[in-house]
């Protein structure tokens, strides 16, 4: 198996570290289009292979896209990340040129892969990369609502007093601070519904706390914060690459589902071979459903802006 991350910064890097360490893949290629940066951080991960005891071979390149051919997964990185004060939506202009530029190339080597995109403004950041590379709708994938649900776990953990993997809790529509939309409704503590626990202004706090996640460390850290997201692609990619069929939410095309149609948004599916295998149809509350419309038409006149460019 071969994965193949562009972008070398640090959210990229922490994903193929954290693929490395999991040894998913026997090739491992990290590109990025800085010179050399990708050939030391290769070799840096290299280096903790005697240490941590993975057999994955890991290659650095400086935009060569010929070292990324035949990749089954590709991760999209690349782009400008969020300084502080700064919303996702504001990259746009910047982003939109590099991801397609990037799509395009990945394809010329690996037209049977699947993509997986990490880039902001997210969900117009997929919605591009279906639109340019043409693939089929199953193999691209946008990867923001499986890091929010994992913030919203984190969130909710600290409020129960938990561990955050025994909770089960859902976050769809946009990744942004307004479009986001943790179903509270929905999460459970090991199947308990955690309303069960926590009142009216405490679950007001957790949904609150989880919109702006990305913000909040943004504001502490100067930068986007790399951890969770880089942990989340690479749980996207085991769920591909072993076929685990693990339920996460994601970004993808949605064809009447969720009532959208020519619009990439995050709701429920399931992550196999395939790519996302299965859209996940819940019953969401009236509140919801309207939040998932307004969340809709936020990423549509976004999307919009990529005609304008
Ligand atoms: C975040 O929310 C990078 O968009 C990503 O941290």
């Amino acid at each position: 198996m071969k994965v193949t991350v562009v972008g070398a910064g640090a959210v990229g890097a922490t994903c193929a570290d954290n693929i490395a360490r999991a040894a998913l893949c026997n090739e491992l290629v990290l590109l990025d289009i800085k010179e050399g940066i990708a050939e030391g951080k290769a070799q840096d991960m290299m280096q903790t292979a005697a240490l941590l005891g993975f057999d994955t071979k890991i290659v650095g390149s400086t935009n060569d896209y010929t070292k990324t051919a035949g990749s089954d997964v590709v991760v999209i990185t690349s782009g400008l990340p969020r300084k502080p004060g700064m919303t996702r939506e504001e990259l746009i202009g910047v982003n939109a040129g590099i991801v397609k530029g990037v799509a395009e190339n990945i394809l010329k080597y690996s037209p049977n892969t699947i993509i997986i995109v990490i880039s902001n403004p997210m969900d117009t950041m997929t919605y591009l990369a279906l639109k340019s590379t043409g693939l089929p709708k199953n193999r691209i994938i946008g990867m923001g609502g499986t890091l929010d649900s994992s913030r919203f776990k984190y969130q909710l953990s600290q409020h129960l007093g938990c561990s955050p993997a025994d909770l089960n809790a859902l976050v769809v529509g946009g990744h942004g601070d307004t479009t986001m939309i943790p179903l509270i409704s929905k999460a459970t503590w090991n199947s308990i519904p955690v309303t069960q626990f926590l009142n009216a202004a405490q679950q007001e706090k957790i949904v609150k706390d989880t919109m702006v996640g990305g913000a909040t460390l943004t504001a502490l850290i100067g930068t986007s914060a790399w951890y969770a997201p880089g942990a989340a692609g690479a749980a996207l990619v085991e769920s591909i690459l072993r076929d685990e069929k693990k339920l996460f939410t994601c970004c993808v095309a949605l064809e009447g589902e969720y009532g959208q149609n020519d619009i990439c948004l995050g709701v429920p599916v399931v992550i196999g071979k395939n790519g996302w295998e299965k859209i996940i149809d819940i019953d969401l509350t009236a509140d919801e459903k309207a939040a998932f419309e307004k969340s809709a038409a936020a990423v549509r006149s976004m999307n919009d802006v990529l005609a304008t460019l």
